[in-house]
């Protein structure tokens, strides 16, 4: 059965009656620009063909009610119950209630109106494997007030307000790039966003290349201390470098030059920190005139270069992900393969030659497991369009 199928009997088992609406949103899987979105950076992401699928309808009452497919939970809340972050009967809501809560407060905030509704949800996203499940959970929300509430916004701005649900009400300082990749993506193209400007357009992906995830399995913990903790270390970065380059506002605005010069202004982790990002914007600028004439001997080393970053300097990687990488990068037909999202477990992306994206996944799979002794999930994933209404 099609998740789609499945989230349609579903809806009809739980409240005895077709749905009036499905929507579907994307994970995503990031290719390069990593840890550089709240940095006011350049990222490359795909939204992918991993996705939650929403089966809603109107509430009969003044209650959103939500089953959750995947975790067997049901939960129901109001516009009244939400700020106190409580369900209908006065209980915590579960976490995976708050980011569909977030989004209804979140709309609210904004002035957008979020009659109730019940819906059922399932997703092939995997938690905490760094391929955005959260971000799709609230595209596909956004997308299903605006449906009820009889209001319209452009892709960018229900990220925005997705971003601002994570942000805000469930509490991780999370950027803006995984809701714009599951609000924006485009089949069969990559993503280029400035996170600054907020402007983007999309690039080709040779047909002749695959993008392979390839899931350790390895979940992250909590780790949203860990990544705003990375967060607070760039801002350091800034705080003392604008000493000497007075006007700067983020590490965007920092050469790799200039960086060098002043390098040893900072104290030994926040300049590690800070060089990774500051070099990691220089890559993924210097990635686009590449993607355009179709280098990916090029592009796949940056990829490469990026993961030894994320390790040596960011420190966000576990030795799974370096495990994984390791192997993928000694096969053949691997242009560079990297971790992908915050870290701390999850999946590596890689960028594989079309013909050997089989063979290749074959013994990345084998080559991991005799390493580690766990199997990994591999899949080459296409890029998919962002979320929609079906
Ligand atoms: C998480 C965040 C994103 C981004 C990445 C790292 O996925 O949600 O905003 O910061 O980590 O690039």
């Amino acid at each position: 059965m099609s998740l789609q199928e499945t989230v349609n009997a579903t809806f009809q088992e739980c409240f005895g009656e077709t749905p009036a609406y499905v929507v579907r949103a994307p994970g995503r899987v990031n290719l390069l620009g990593e840890h550089v979105d709240y940095n006011d950076g350049f990222v490359l992401p795909i939204a992918i063909d991993r996705e939650i699928w929403l089966a809603f309808s109107p509430g009969d009452t003044d209650q959103t009610t939500l089953r959750a497919l995947d975790l067997s939970e049901q939960v129901s809340f109001t516009l009244k119950t939400l700020a106190s972050k409580k369900d209908s009967a006065d209980k915590d809501l579960p976490i995976w209630a708050l980011y569909p809560a977030g989004v209804m407060w979140a709309l609210k905030e904004a002035g957008l109106a979020t009659p109730a509704l019940k819906g059922a949800y399932t997703s092939n996203v995997p938690q905490g494997s760094g391929l955005s499940s959260s971000a799709a959970v609230e595209m596909a929300f956004v997308l299903a007030w605006q449906t009820l509430g009889g209001w319209k916004l452009p892709p960018m701005e229900r990220a925005l307000l997705g971003q601002k649900a994570e942000n805000r009400y469930v509490g991780v300082n999370c950027g803006i790039m995984d809701q714009f990749a599951s609000a924006c993506g485009k089949q069969d193209r990559l993503l280029h966003l400035d996170c600054r400007s907020l402007e983007w357009h999309t690039l080709p992906l040779p047909n002749d290349v695959a993008i392979v995830i390839a899931d350790t399995r390895m979940r992250r913990a909590l780790t949203s201390g860990e990544y705003n903790k990375r967060r607070l270390d760039c801002e350091e970065a800034v705080r003392i470098l604008s000493e000497k380059l007075p006007g700067i506002k983020s590490l965007r605005d920092v050469s790799v030059e200039a960086f060098n010069r002043l390098a040893s202004q900072l104290p030994e982790r926040v300049e590690r920190r800070a060089r990774h990002v500051v070099e990691e914007i220089e890559r993924s600028v210097g990635a686009i005139p590449l993607l355009e004439k179709g280098d990916m001997v090029e592009f796949g080393r940056l990829i490469n270069q990026c993961h030894a970053s994320l390790r040596d300097l960011y420190e966000v990687s576990i030795t799974e992900l370096d495990t994984m990488v390791r192997v993928a990068q000694s096969l053949p037909g691997c242009y560079g393969a990297r971790l992908t999202g915050a870290g701390f477990g999850g999946c590596t992306v890689n960028l594989v030659a079309r013909e050997q994206a089989e063979a290749f996944s074959r013994a990345l799979a084998a080559g991991y497991e005799d390493e580690t002794g766990f199997p990994p999930e591999i899949y080459v994933c296409s890029a998919s369009n962002g979320a929609e209404v079906i």
